[in-house]
């Protein structure tokens, strides 16, 4: 398991999803909470299906908690044969569709037609590269971390990025995967419910009223455009703005070297002609998070001041149209005698730097 330790540049995201709300759907209908939970089932296979074309990398749905035994046995009985059901109706599909499968939760508790159900998706889906479903069966974070952190207190170096996937190893022994991006509750309340606790450190938490087997495609594409609105600063502070493409041209048009060792161009600085509302709106439209509300103008203009980029010994004489660190022109005269006396590349090169640093100043050329 990736720890959230660092930021995820990753653009496929881990979306989580706590299906609740069947059985009050049910009754609400005169119906069983098992019709809910069919419904449930139904409403599985559209937000699979929904998920890879809204830029889901990753989709961890709780099915069945650790707690859930305590469900009356008739409801947890139905639980168990639709979930047996599904995972052996939609292996086919799920290959077809390019899907990976893999179930997260303890498995000794359950009955040995499920666990082998649970086999044989995970083998023949194992090189699905579309999206990789997870589905939490018998799982309970609380349970995953406290395994994990038996082993992690006994290892030689115990990190966190090492609990981390302890707690991932301890739920199942599937693929890696990043952190929670986004978790999304149905039915109206406003918990984890012991699920994916570790995982979830920096998720966007998304509820909604809506009873899980009202949920359609369009209410997951709504949850990501509000998360895609959301600004992530994981503890920190707002990125910077990115530099444009081809920033570094300028500089490696000097000298090679000088890509390797300078800083992306700066922004230029502008007056901030824009009032609060518009920089906002501009910073929406274009991304730019230094534009949006609450973020100070100066942010809007990061890295060092120009004269840093370009130290005046890379560039050219305008009168000689020689390079400013040639030797020949610091025999011609006051103007050139008046500028710090460079070596060639001591000012695109932190080693020649250095070396000038060190060596006897070279005596003036009159
Ligand atoms: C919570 O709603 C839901 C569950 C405990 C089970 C979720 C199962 C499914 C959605 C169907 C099968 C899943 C897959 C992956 C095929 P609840 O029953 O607690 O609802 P309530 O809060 O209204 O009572």
């Amino acid at each position: 398991m990736q720890s959230n330790l660092n930021t995820r540049a990753s653009a496929a995201l881990h979306v989580a999803v706590v299906m609740d709300g069947n059985g009050r759907w049910a009754t609400r209908r005169g119906l069983p909470r098992t019709a809910g939970h069919r419904a449930g089932a139904e409403a599985v296979r559209r937000v699979v299906e929904a998920a890879p074309g809204l830029g889901i990398g990753v989709l961890t749905l709780f099915a069945f908690s650790a707690d859930n035994w305590g469900r009356p046995r008739p409801e947890v009985a139905a639980l168990m044969r639709l979930l047996r059901a599904y995972l052996r109706a939609e292996t086919a599909r799920c290959v077809e569709n390019g899907l990976r499968v893999s179930v997260i939760g303890r498995r000794d508790r359950l009955a040995p037609s499920i666990v082998r159900a649970i086999r044989r998706v995970e083998h023949a889906t194992r090189g699905g590269p579309r999206l990789h479903l997870r589905i939490a069966l018998d799982y309970s974070a609380r349970e995953a971390i406290a395994r994990a952190a038996l082993g992690w207190a006994r290892a030689a170096s115990p990190d966190l990025e090492l609990l981390g996937r302890m707690v991932a190893q301890s739920a199942g022994d599937g693929p890696a995967v990043p952190d929670v991006d986004l978790l999304v509750r149905t039915g109206g309340e406003r918990r984890l419910s012991d699920f994916l606790l570790w995982e979830c450190a920096y998720a966007e938490l998304h509820f909604t009223d809506r009873m899980w087997p009202d949920f359609e495609a369009a209410d997951l594409a709504a949850a990501l455009a509000e998360f895609r609105r959301r600004e992530r600063r994981f503890g920190r502070l707002p990125d910077p703005p990115r530099a444009p493409a081809g920033a570094h041209d300028a500089a490696s048009a000097l000298d090679p070297r000088m890509a390797r060792v300078l800083p992306p161009e700066p922004r230029r600085a502008p007056a901030d002609p824009l009032g609060g509302a518009r920089r906002a709106r501009r910073g929406r439209a274009t991304g730019d998070r230094a534009l949006r509300p609450g973020v100070p103008a100066r942010r809007a203009v990061r890295g060092p001041p120009p004269h840093a980029l370009h130290p005046p010994a890379c560039g050219r004489d305008r009168r000689t149209g020689l390079r400013r660190d040639d030797p020949s022109l610091h025999r011609r005269g006051a103007a050139a005698r008046a500028r710090p006396r460079p070596v060639p590349g001591a000012q695109c090169d932190p080693h020649a730097q250095e070396a000038v640093a060190s060596s006897p100043r070279p005596t003036r050329a009159r």
